[in-house]
């Protein structure tokens, strides 16, 4: 298994590392300019758009956006961990990997995990057990589930005793309360008695193939409850994971980084034996912030399929909603007549069919929220743009933002004025309520810039540092990218995004980091210089008339309040921010070129 790498050893390997020379042993790369380019080993094309920088040692693919730098590449080509490609790349370049003793912590976590792993061994075995695993083989049988891909997701089952799985521990001499931590086993007066008993067992893994809890289905129908699942543990929290991720992983690179999401364990399982091995499921509760941020570290495009009943459709707005707060755009797969996905394949459904049934998921809530309005009458389109505007001025881009208020416009038949107007009222109102001002395009655009100056002219960063506006960044991702190059910056006297590569994959954002990095402009040192000044004052600018407005507010409570020296004071502030905001507007308008 190997211990931790230092950070140090993976420091040194990776400036051993050269990506040209990595990547060429895979893709035929050509000399273009500064960079080198080939064909996209991760989507079909024709004409070469993946792009290989040995200056800034990193990957970019204008077809498909991957990208990344030299031990992201081995990890999604090879399909191995990050430990793995480290290894490799060691042995490569010849750097020794000491091993390091691990944390008292991380001994329990190996420990914990071995013990699921043995776990998972004993019921794999039952199932296969001759007599006693014959029900449940029947079972999955009967429904549709064939050996293989029972086999592929590791599917076992726990025998019908109340002591099968204690007993077994015991013989392997592992310590009980480790194996209750892991809610495997439940303590009684002078012992323990398995937790699940005759049941199918569904092993759920984490993104690095280890077994992090279980759940299991009765095979008797008359037993309560339909499905148990391992309580929460040091390995495994509710609504953090998705089963199914083990088989998921290795197929969600071949089909285009396209994810299904489904509700129960059999929808999984129909779904594979259908041919859909890029799919993972929920677990039974509602999509939560967590596996949807989860969800853009093994994704990019998601499939979200829920029972078409009024419990499904809330589900499904809440996934989508979540998703647009992170600014993913999911399809929607809604199943026809109740159907489960189970339900659609034991009908007879296809993989082809299936995938006909998708629709943009925005659009399918504007279907959903508009369904019963009458369009005709003025109460009808009134109720439409009150239901309808708030889900669509959730989305945080303006672009697409626009593009939806104007397909909501072409659905009503009105004027796309009119929809604007709405939804201009509408923010209005919601200012007053909520901090949350919505941003403009406009003011993305610029925080965009200036990060885009940052990574492309790094020896602008101190400047940009010292001014101190990246904090206030309204965009939280440009906010963390810009945050971690100022550290980046002030711990290594340079900035290095493949050194960052880790923590921007982490946050799901190496994808934009590297973007920002290959959108080159060849620029005069004074034009760059401009440029972030430029940045620097409209974002400064920015701020204060947020400041300012912040205090008008409280201007008012106060006369509303008859707090006469709260008035005054705040007055004084207010004049302050009023002559700095002059005194920068006319900056702007001096230096504008
Ligand atoms: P469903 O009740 O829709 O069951 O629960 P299902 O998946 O169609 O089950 P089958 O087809 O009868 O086997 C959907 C999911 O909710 C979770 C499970 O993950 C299940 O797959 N669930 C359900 C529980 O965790 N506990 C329960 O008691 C029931
Ligand atoms: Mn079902």
């Amino acid at each position: 298994m190997g211990g931790i790498i230092p950070d140090k050893v993976i420091e040194e390997i990776r400036e051993q590392a050269d990506i040209v020379e990595v990547l060429s042993d895979h893709l035929t790369l050509k000399k273009a300019g500064r960079n080198y380019k080939g064909l996209c080993p991760f989507h079909q094309e024709k004409t070469p758009s993946f792009m290989v920088s040995p200056e800034k040692q990193l990957f970019h693919c204008f077809g498909c956006g991957i990208g990344g730098n030299v031990f992201t590449f081995l990890m999604k080509y090879e399909q191995i961990s990050f430990a793995e490609a480290v290894r490799s790349l060691a042995q490569r370049y010849g750097v020794r990997i000491p091993e390091v003793k691990a944390t008292a912590e991380d001994q329990r976590k190996e420990r914990l995990l071995n013990i699921n792993a043995l776990a998972l061994d004993f019921y794999v075995n039952q199932l296969r057990e001759e007599k006693g695993g014959k029900n449940a083989r029947d079972y999955l049988a009967h429904r549709g589930i064939e050996r293989g891909v029972w086999e592929d997701y590791r599917i076992g089952y726990s025998p019908p005793s109340w002591d099968a799985l204690v007993t077994y521990f015991k013989k392997k001499g592992v310590n009980a309360k480790e194996v209750e931590a892991l809610g495997l086993i439940i303590p009684k007066k002078g012992g323990w008695y398995d937790r699940f008993r005759d049941r199918i067992m569904f092993p759920i893994f984490d993104l690095r193939d280890r077994v992090i809890g279980f759940g299991g289905r009765v095979l008797d129908e008359s037993k309560e409850p339909k499905y148990l699942n391992s309580p929460d543990s040091f390995l495994y929290k509710k609504g953090a994971s998705f089963y199914g991720i083990n088989v998921a992983r290795k197929y969600i690179h071949k089909e285009d980084e396209k994810v299904f999401i489904v509700e129960g364990y059999f929808d999984l399982l129909s779904m594979a034996q259908h041919g859909i091995k890029n799919v993972v499921a929920t677990l039974g509760t509602a999509l939560t912030p967590e596996q949807v941020r989860f969800a853009r570290r093994f994704g990019k495009d998601f499939f979200l399929l829920f029972d078409p009943d009024e419990a499904g459709k809330k589900a499904a707005f809440r996934g989508l909603h979540l998703f647009v707060q992170e600014e993913i755009f999911p399809l929607v797969i809604p199943l026809p007549d109740g159907l489960d996905p189970d339900g659609y394949f034991q009908q007879g459904g296809s993989r082809q069919a299936l995938l006909k049934l998708a629709v943009p998921g925005m659009e399918y809530a504007m279907e959903a929220l508009m369904y019963g309005c009458d369009l005709g009458t003025v109460e009808g389109r009134a109720k439409v743009v009150k239901t309808v505007l708030p889900f669509l001025l959730q989305i945080k881009d303006g672009v697409s933002r626009d593009l939806y208020l104007k397909r909501l416009a072409e659905k009503m038949g009105v004027q796309e004025v009119e929809i604007r107007d709405a939804a201009f009222a509408m923010r209005k109102v919601r200012k007053h309520g909520a901090e949350q001002e919505p941003t403009t395009t406009m003011y993305i655009s610029t925080e965009k810039k200036l990060v885009q100056m940052m990574i492309q002219y790094p020896e602008f960063i101190p400047r940009v540092a010292e001014e101190g506006v990246v904090e206030d960044f309204k965009d939280r991702n440009l906010r963390f990218i810009g945050e971690l190059a100022i550290h980046d910056f002030q711990h290594h006297g340079g900035l290095s995004l493949d050194r960052l590569a880790p923590q921007l994959g982490e946050r799901g954002l190496s994808e934009l980091a590297f973007a920002l990095a290959f959108q080159e402009e060849e620029l005069d040192e004074n034009v760059a210089e401009r440029i972030v000044m430029d940045c620097l004052r409209n974002i400064k600018l920015n701020i204060l008339k947020r400041q300012r407005e912040g205090i008008n507010r409280k201007i008012k409570e106060a006369e509303v309040q008859g707090d006469e020296a709260l008035g005054t004071s705040l007055s004084l502030r207010w004049e302050t921010l009023n002559s700095q905001i002059n005194k920068l507007q006319k900056e702007g308008l001096k230096g504008s070129y």
